[in-house]
């Protein structure tokens, strides 16, 4: 169980919620992903077990699945020429990626393939998430009819995310890029939610972030369709209508609204069975989609 990585053997210069990123170089990071869970944007003073291996697995399956369709921010910088203590190469091995770093876009490219969360409140209120109008009398839960892009700009560090228009992302980065990062954003999401089905999984919804590169060529980064960054739901028990059961972090959302907790950082501590419970449930998706049994 990893709560926060401190390496002696280099810089760290960020810590996010869930990431603790070290300057490997001028070009390339590595990215420790930690046990850590957000939840309303706070981090949680327990960490799930083995949360950050399951990240780090999935998102690396899904990179390299798509290779050919996107770029990714893997680098092929081994991580043993880095890292030359053994102990903490033991500690982070199989939780740690060496990436190129990138300029982030600045906005969380969101795929919705069914209608819940904030875009379920969305259009209940407005009948339209992001600006894009769906058709009336649709149930919580349901099924869109094709995938649909509902972008949100990053907030600062404490405050939430905000849905924008698509208008708003073509003001930020240019009608190119706004639609190129659109199209490759649905196009993978359906092709990962048609295999996820086939293991027994619906992924609801899911975030990307893109970067671009030194030939400002598009660049997948950050994390990538895992339960951390997207709604993965057993298919098997799933019904529009009602709210699905789910491997993600939804369930320790669902116990932190039966507390009387402000939603404000510090966070309270998860009981044994809800900590157990979540860390069974990612490594039961991670087991699905991949095949591997961390
Ligand atoms: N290759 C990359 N280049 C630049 N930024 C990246 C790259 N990969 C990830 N990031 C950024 O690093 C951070 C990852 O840490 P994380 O704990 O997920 O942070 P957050 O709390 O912001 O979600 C994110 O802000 C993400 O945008
Ligand atoms: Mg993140």
């Amino acid at each position: 169980m990893l709560f926060e990585s401190n390496l002696k053997s280099l810089k760290k210069v960020y810590q996010g919620k869930v990431r603790d990123i070290y300057e490997v170089d001028e070009q390339h990071w590595l990215i420790v992903t930690s046990d850590r869970l957000s939840a309303f944007d706070v981090v949680l003073p327990d960490p799930i077990p083995k949360k950050g291996m399951v990240l780090t697995t999935v998102s690396n399956f899904w990179f390299d699945r798509f290779s050919s369709k996107v770029k990714n921010h893997l680098s092929d910088i081994n991580l043993e020429d880095i890292i030359k203590d053994g102990q903490e190469l033991e500690i982070i091995k199989d939780r740690s990626v060496i990436v190129r770093k990138l300029k982030a876009l600045p906005f969380e490219a969101i795929v919705r393939g069914y209608v819940i969360g904030s875009g379920w409140k969305e259009y209940q209120n407005t009948g339209s998430i992001c600006g894009v109008a769906l058709p009336p009398n649709l149930k919580q839960a349901q099924q869109l009819e094709s995938p649909i892009f509902t972008p949100s700009t990053k907030a600062a560090v404490g405050d939430h995310d905000e849905n924008v228009n698509f208008d708003k992302i073509i003001d930020l980065v240019g009608k190119e890029i706004a639609e190129s990062v659109r199209d490759l954003s649905i196009e993978i999401y359906k092709q990962a939610a048609e295999y996820a089905l086939q293991c027994g999984i619906i992924i609801a919804d899911t975030k990307f972030e893109f970067g671009l590169d030194e030939n400002n060529e598009i660049v997948l980064i950050d994390e990538a369709l895992t339960p951390d960054s997207s709604r993965f739901w057993p298919k098997d028990t799933y019904q529009a209508g009602t709210s699905p059961k789910s491997y993600d972090k939804q369930y320790v959302r669902d116990y932190l609204e039966t507390l009387d907790w402000n939603k404000k950082a510090p966070g309270p501590n998860l009981p044994q069975d809800i900590i157990d419970n979540t860390s069974m449930k990612y490594l039961e998706a991670c087991e699905r989609l991949t095949g591997i049994k961390l």
